[in-house]
């Protein structure tokens, strides 16, 4: 007990300190020490969001500062300032935030730092050339194909469901596929302790990110989710265990030595999981960790943002049928056989359905926030940083900035046709982020999205949950969330690592 007092006493006096020396940015009050803003903060995912996202239109969209904890974390939300980070090839630490995805990812892609990241960076870029997309469209089509079968069974008679978990497996399965070439079969109920564990991983760690006492290890070992979140890491990595392994095990045998996988690097691409296992790092083939870190990295970040982009896809579609009757038309325009297959030619060609997918980003980025670490003292357009503060990239407020989008609470796709951007910010809506450590895996995901969302078009028309809905579903999360009409079924969003919608997803589908 009074070893934490101490802690307590010493946290407290060196963060009065450093808040003297730094504090030069607007925020809330701070009215209790240790916990800083903390409290103000919320008690879970959507409190957090929600109030991130009302404090950057409180404080004009200028950098505002949070005190979480003994952090010191600036929060930015303007495309001007959002450039100067982004574009910057020196402050791309990934510390602060990220440290609590550590014990799942590792130092996996998204989360390692300098040389690590550099030389991982490089080594995994060559597998998502477009020759190699283009082998994984079959799997992405024959999975599709799949995940319409599987909703006619659970959308029949026009039930209303929630769309969220069934598109979830849709998108386990293709990266599973596609990256590992493992059959996860989700969508046929296969697998089913996984993709609970996945769920659990990313509450559980979002949870503690923003959490004033479980950020403490000290303290976070006395609550019982500590214990569930060790018992979900070992289900995951048994799992991955297995991937790894299995994989390994089929690789032909001259991987064993150098000269023979350079020779068969330059006649063929790789696809992920093969080039993890065969790539030479300084001439040394990568650990056992640095390969596991970046296999559960890819599985989460290859399907759980996919599968926010696909849900809020059916969301805005649900509640827009113009914009369907628009996507139907491109699709009849390319091929009208029921059965046609897109080929990566094809799918190139599905522009109005690339501008949706834009828009739907726009107003429900998959990653709502991006993080960053200062190192040294640094000036944003004027603003004074500290070193080592936690920068935080609100992505989720960008879309509803009125400087930059008319009616940002109206769902426009033609506002991403190429002569309506003519002039526009390019940093003014940063979905897949931008710069060195921009999304490795944007092109994969906008190839992902349409060969799903074209077959949906195609099949089915995508309904609200009830007829007559008063509203468009679309709500700028920064002004109250009470007074505009809202219903039950409009989404109210979380960000439990990507952006989810707490109550679900409600559609009915009709067939065509
Ligand atoms: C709609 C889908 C997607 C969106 C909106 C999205 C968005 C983003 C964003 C905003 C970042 C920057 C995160 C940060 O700096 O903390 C990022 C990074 C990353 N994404 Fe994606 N992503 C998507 C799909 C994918 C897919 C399908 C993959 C893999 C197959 C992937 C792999 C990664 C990786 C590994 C990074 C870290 C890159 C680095 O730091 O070098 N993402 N993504």
């Amino acid at each position: 007990m009074w070893l934490y007092l101490v802690i307590a006493f010493v946290t407290y006096v060196s963060w009065m300190l450093y808040w003297n020396l730094t504090d030069a940015l607007p925020g809330p009050p701070l009215y209790l020490p240790l916990f800083a803003n903390a409290l103000q903060l919320g008690v879970n995912p959507l409190h957090y969001l929600k109030n991130l996202v009302r404090w950057a239109k409180d404080y004009d969209r200028r950098i505002f500062r949070l005190w979480l904890a003994g952090d010191y974390h600036a929060i930015l939300s303007n495309p001007k300032d959002i450039e100067v980070i982004l574009s910057s090839t020196e402050v791309l630490n990934k510390r602060g935030i990220y440290e609590f995805l550590r014990p799942w990812l590792g130092d996996g892609l998204l989360t390692s730092d300098s040389f690590k990241w550099h030389s991982h960076r490089k080594m995994i870029t060559p597998s998502f050339h477009f020759q190699i997309l283009k082998e994984f469209l079959g799997t992405m089509n024959r999975t599709s194909t799949k995940f319409v079968k599987k909703l006619r069974i659970i959308s029949k008679d026009k039930k209303i469901m929630d769309i969220q978990e069934v598109v979830h497996k849709c998108t386990l399965d293709i990266i599973c596929e596609t990256a590992f070439g493992v059959e996860m079969n989700s969508l046929d109920d296969e697998n089913q302790e996984i993709v609970t564990c996945i769920n659990d991983l990313c509450f559980i760690l979002t949870e503690r990110m923003y959490s004033a006492v479980k950020r403490f290890q000290i303290l976070y070992i006395f609550f019982p989710v500590y214990y569930k979140l060790k018992k979900q890491l070992n289900v995951f990595q048994t799992y991955m265990h297995k991937i790894i392994t299995e994989r390994r095990a089929g690789l032909p045998k001259e991987f064993d030595n150098a000269e023979s996988t350079n020779a068969y690097y330059s006649k063929r691409k790789l696809a992920f999981l093969d080039n993890l296992l065969t790539a030479r790092i300084d001439d040394k083939p990568l650990s056992y960790q640095d390969i596991l870190d970046e296999v559960s990295t890819f599985l989460f970040e290859g399907h759980d943002t996919t599968a926010s982009a696909v849900s809020f896809m059916f969301y805005t579609l649900s509640r827009h049928p113009h914009v369907q009757e628009k996507l139907y038309d491109e699709q009849m325009s390319l091929s009208d056989d029921p059965n046609w297959e897109p080929s990566y030619e094809e799918i190139q060609e599905m522009k109005y359905l690339e501008m949706t997918i834009k828009e739907c980003l726009r107003l429900f980025p998959s990653v709502p926030g991006i993080g960053r670490q200062t190192t040294v003292p640094m000036e944003i357009n004027g603003q004074y940083i500290p070193a080592k503060t936690i920068l935080i990239l609100l992505i989720m407020s960008m879309g509803y900035n009125e400087e930059y989008f008319d009616k940002p609470c109206e769902f426009i796709p033609e506002r991403f046709l190429p002569d309506n951007r003519t002039g526009a910010n390019p940093f003014d809506h940063v979905s897949f982020s931008a710069g060195p450590r921009n999304c490795i895996g944007q092109k994969f995901a906008m190839m992902e999205v349409k060969a799903i969302m074209c077959k949906i078009v195609r099949h089915f028309r995508i309904l609200p949950p009830v007829d007559d809905l008063k509203t468009n579903g679309i709500f700028d999360m920064s002004t109250s969330m009470k007074n505009k009409g809202r219903t039950k079924w409009d989404a109210t969003m979380s960000a439990v690592l990507t952006l989810k919608s707490v109550q679900g997803i409600h559609v009915r589908l009709e067939e065509r």
